[in-house]
């Protein structure tokens, strides 16, 4: 099977993006909302980062149009998905929702058409189980922004067949994107799976260690080789999408996030990062600002439990047959941004004081802690 056409239903912050980036690789692409002044905004956005990248020389004023004139904004969904190949979904991160769009979409696609969900953790197979076509339904997880973020988990559902998630795996890669592949559908698949429990735990860990965030956030940059600190990392994420995410996953498996409170609290006191101009730290306007932090501050902080939490999880993904250590440093790389592999900075510390911390905080704090036997076995 060969994909030509391609629909992406919803518009917002990231159905636009997919839309540019397949139409960048050739695709002719319908983009599909449900009023016309989304797409109307979609489009302007499209065409705004068009003429950046002309005026950066990165394309030309032809390849603009020629890019420009591929997608075609239409909101009547039976004109939308007519002779597409792969419909890619980015609505609303509603399973009702989701579950009622696929209901129509399944009735009006052609048997031969491929649904793809972006949902970031959502359960694969349950979207896919209420379809006529499960073998043909598989998750396809880009990041925000789809245009500058190399990395898109593929997460194949139960019946996923072979067939179709190799046909999307190439079809990342034609879009100039690397694919990582979650072999299950796990919780948060790979990435969200590292870093949504991370956001809690550093919590715990500012508490326990009765430091600041600045101080956790330096340790964690200048120790771990992370691009910027967790709270920094949340608020630029956003405390709304990282509490959904929680309640999501959490909902799925209790031994993956040890929930914090202080993300709800975050969450109902509408401090949502950057985007409100507060979350974990306070800033200035909307605008992206960076934390001041540095290695003075790294030293007030011993980030042990973090490596140990974010590993723990990376091995529970090895040890249940998700992923292996090398697709998960390439996530890990790409999705968070880690300068150097965790594994390797798990070698530096010592597997050994890394499990030892783990079966500590497992007596004292609960079997959440236990140490996953791949870890285990590394010592
Ligand atoms: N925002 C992120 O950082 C991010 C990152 C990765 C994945 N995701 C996932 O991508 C999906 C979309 O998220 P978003 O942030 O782009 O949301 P968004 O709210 O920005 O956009 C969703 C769009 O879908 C439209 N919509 C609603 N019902 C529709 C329907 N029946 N048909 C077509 N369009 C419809 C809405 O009008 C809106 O324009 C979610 O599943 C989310 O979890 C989001």
């Amino acid at each position: 099977m060969e994909i030509k056409n391609i629909t992406v239903l919803g518009s917002g912050i990231m159905g636009h993006g997919i839309a540019q980036v397949s139409a960048m690789a050739g695709y002719n692409v319908v983009l599909r909302d449900i009023e016309q002044q989304f797409l109307d905004k979609a489009m302007e956005k499209i065409k705004w980062s068009l003429d950046k990248l002309v005026s950066k020389e990165k394309i030309s004023e032809n390849e603009r149009d020629e890019i420009f004139s591929r997608i075609k904004p239409i909101i009547d969904l039976k004109d939308a998905v007519h002779n597409c190949d792969l419909v890619i979904e980015a609505v609303p991160e509603i399973m009702d929702l989701k579950k009622k769009v696929y209901a129509e979409l399944d009735k009006i696609a052609g048997d031969q058409v491929v649904f793809a969900s972006n949902t970031s953790t959502l359960p694969i197979t349950e979207i896919a189980n209420t379809i006529s076509r499960p073998k043909k339904f598989i998750g396809i997880h880009f990041f925000n922004p789809p245009l500058l973020m190399k990395l898109v988990e593929v997460i194949p559902g139960q019946e996923t067949s072979n067939d179709i998630t190799e046909l999307i795996i190439n079809f990342v890669k034609s879009v100039n994107k690397i694919p990582v592949t979650c072999r299950k559908d796990v919780p948060g698949f790979i990435v969200n799976r590292l870093f949504i429990p991370l956001v809690h735990e550093a919590c715990y860990v500012m508490e326990r260690q009765k430091i600041q965030q600045t101080e956790l956030d330096s340790a964690v940059k200048f120790r771990l080789g992370f691009p910027m600190g967790i709270f920094e990392l949340a608020d630029f994420t956003g405390l709304d999408v990282i509490h959904k995410a929680t309640v999501e996953m959490h909902t799925r498996d209790k031994k993956v996030i040890l929930p914090h409170p202080t993300i709800e609290q975050l969450f109902n006191e509408k401090k949502l990062g950057q985007k409100s101009g507060e979350g974990f730290y306070k800033y200035s306007d909307d605008k992206y600002e960076r934390i001041p932090l540095s290695e003075e501050l790294a030293q007030k902080c011993d980030p042990v439990q973090i490596i140990a939490n974010i590993l723990n999880n990376a091995a529970w993904l090895v040890t249940n047959n998700a992923s292996d250590i090398d697709e998960i440093e390439k996530a890990a790389n790409l999705g968070l941004g880690l300068k150097k592999p965790l594994f390797d900075t798990a070698k530096e510390i010592g597997m050994q004081k890394i499990v030892e911390e783990l079966k500590k905080l497992s007596n004292k704090h609960g079997t959440f802690y236990e140490p996953d036997p791949l870890l285990l076995s590394m010592c």
